[in-house]
């Protein structure tokens, strides 16, 4: 999908994305920043929406989170104004050139995003251009199935999955192309085990690049 196909289903998404979407993959939410807390540091939030992950991360993170669509955005510095939290800074970005530095962040994330995003391979590339050496690329997605009936239940979800953009067969394969990662961790939690949490590590030998 294109940049400008994102702001406009976002714009309308935005508005009830809290009590839709946002609210029944909360779980991975809360699994992705319990991790993240417990790792500490400088945390960049990939496509951070509306926020929702903002109000659980620890106040001893520096929290920087970017996202495409100005309405999705918006709604996220709400959040962090009502909520006086000081520890996190939002920017305007397209994912695929990120204006930070290289080897910044000790952890990078993107929830929910990597199947949405255009050219995600580009994504990847560059949320581990920004992760130090050593740190971690933490992803949670849903990734497709060949069979099964899980398979059956994603196929079910399409219509949905649609509605956000999002591509329902989008495989992991995608997100595991960048050559200093590596797979640290991979496990499926619920809804009905449909969604995943992948957590790549970045070569630690690795000045430059992804
Ligand atoms: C399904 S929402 C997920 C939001 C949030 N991560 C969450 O878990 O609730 C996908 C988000 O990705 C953002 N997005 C899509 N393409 C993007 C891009 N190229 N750069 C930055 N953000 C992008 C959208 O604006 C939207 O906020």
């Amino acid at each position: 999908m294109k940049p400008e196909a994102v702001e406009i289903a976002y714009a309308r998404w935005a508005p009830i994305y809290d009590r839709t979407f946002g609210a029944i993959t909360n779980v991975g939410r809360r699994r992705a920043t319990d991790y993240i807390n417990a790792r500490g540091g400088r945390l960049l939030e990939v496509g951070v929406g509306t926020g929702l992950a903002l109000p659980y991360y620890a106040p001893s993170l520096s929290v920087s989170g970017v996202d495409y669509s100005p309405e999705m955005l918006a709604k996220a510095q709400g959040r962090v104004d009502a909520l006086g939290l000081g520890h996190v800074e939002l920017s305007r970005m397209d994912a695929r050139a990120l204006d930070f530095p290289d080897n910044h962040f000790d952890t990078v994330e993107a929830m929910h995003i990597v199947s949405v995003v255009p050219e995600p391979e580009k994504v990847v590339a560059e949320m581990a251009r920004v992760c130090k050496p050593g740190g971690e690329v933490v992803i949670v997605n849903h990734f497709a199935r060949d069979k099964g009936a899980l398979a059956m239940l994603e196929r079910l979800a399409a219509p949905l999955e649609n509605m956000l953009r999002w591509h329902s067969n989008f495989p992991m394969e995608r997100v595991l192309g960048a050559p200093c990662l590596s797979i640290a961790s991979e496990d499926r939690f619920p809804p009905l085990g449909m969604m995943t949490f992948l957590v790549l590590r970045k070569d630690a030998g690795t000045a430059r690049l992804s």
